[in-house]
């Protein structure tokens, strides 16, 4: 039985999953990083791949951009085709002065915006959204064996790439107390759009998540990553990531 958005029968899909944003994306690390690749969607163009990683079945399934877009694909992948283990692998705008165009950072808490946690709770707590530990912790560890240099913190999960808001988007640095500086001066190191609902999906349904990225956008300085740029840091995550989730 497939599901509404993945045209993949159970089994097809590994309980391991790599979830880039990006179909195209998904494509490349399924044809660079695994062995025996099989195409198992392709459902509006949300590309889905099973193959093997040091002999281990690995998924990597694009997810489309923002917190509504993945959240059906984690629906789909939980609750129909069993995935246990979930890394998103996807790129960031880093925030704060220590963090430079093409680094890699882990999601250790997601903040966000979205209303999908006072969906869930209904307003009466602001539920801490963070990465599963063991996942973290082993995640941590290859960076270490791989030299592979990661920070590890805190990342707002927006559901506006563009906003208007002078005080959400003022330039950093030039002494206006910014929402962005507040964040910052809270120790948000990026913002990205997705880790939030991977984190509550994930602890709802008992399955480990861990939301890992490489830095595309520096709001801070204001610069921005080639497309050539990001294809080589972008490497560093994957393996990383493909380390991870086989342990
Ligand atoms: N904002 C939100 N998400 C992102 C960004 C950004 O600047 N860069 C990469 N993902």
């Amino acid at each position: 039985m497939a599901s509404i958005h993945i045209a993949a029968q159970v089994g097809e899909v590994s309980e391991r999953v790599l979830l880039p944003g990006d179909p195209v994306r998904a494509k490349i690390i399924a044809e660079n990083f695994l062995d025996d690749v099989h195409q198992y969607t392709a459902i509006r163009n949300i590309f889905g791949f099973t193959g093997k990683f040091k002999g281990v079945p690995v998924s990597v399934q694009a997810t489309g951009m923002g917190i509504p877009s993945i959240s059906i694909y984690l629906h789909e992948l939980i609750h129909v085709f069993g995935a246990k283990k979930l890394i998103r692998v996807g790129t960031c705008g880093g925030m704060n002065e220590d963090i430079h165009l093409r680094d890699v950072l882990i999601a250790q808490g997601s903040s966000t915006d979205s209303s999908i946690v006072n969906q869930t709770f209904g307003g009466a707590i602001n539920f801490s959204l963070l990465a599963d530990f063991n996942l973290l912790r082993t995640a941590v560890n290859v960076a270490e064996n791989l030299n592979l240099p990661v920070k590890v913190g805190n990342v707002i999960c927006t559901d506006l790439f563009y906003n208007d808001y002078d005080d959400i988007n003022g330039t950093f640095g030039d002494g206006k107390n910014t929402f962005n500086d507040k964040l910052r001066r809270h120790g948000i190191l990026a913002v990205e759009m997705e880790s939030a609902a991977l984190y509550l999906q994930a602890v709802a349904a008992k399955v480990q998540a861990l939301a890992i990225f490489t830095v595309s956008d520096d709001l801070w300085r204001n610069e921005r990553c080639t497309a050539s740029e990001r294809e080589n840091s972008f490497n560093d995550m994957i393996k990383i990531a493909l380390e991870t989730i086989i342990k």
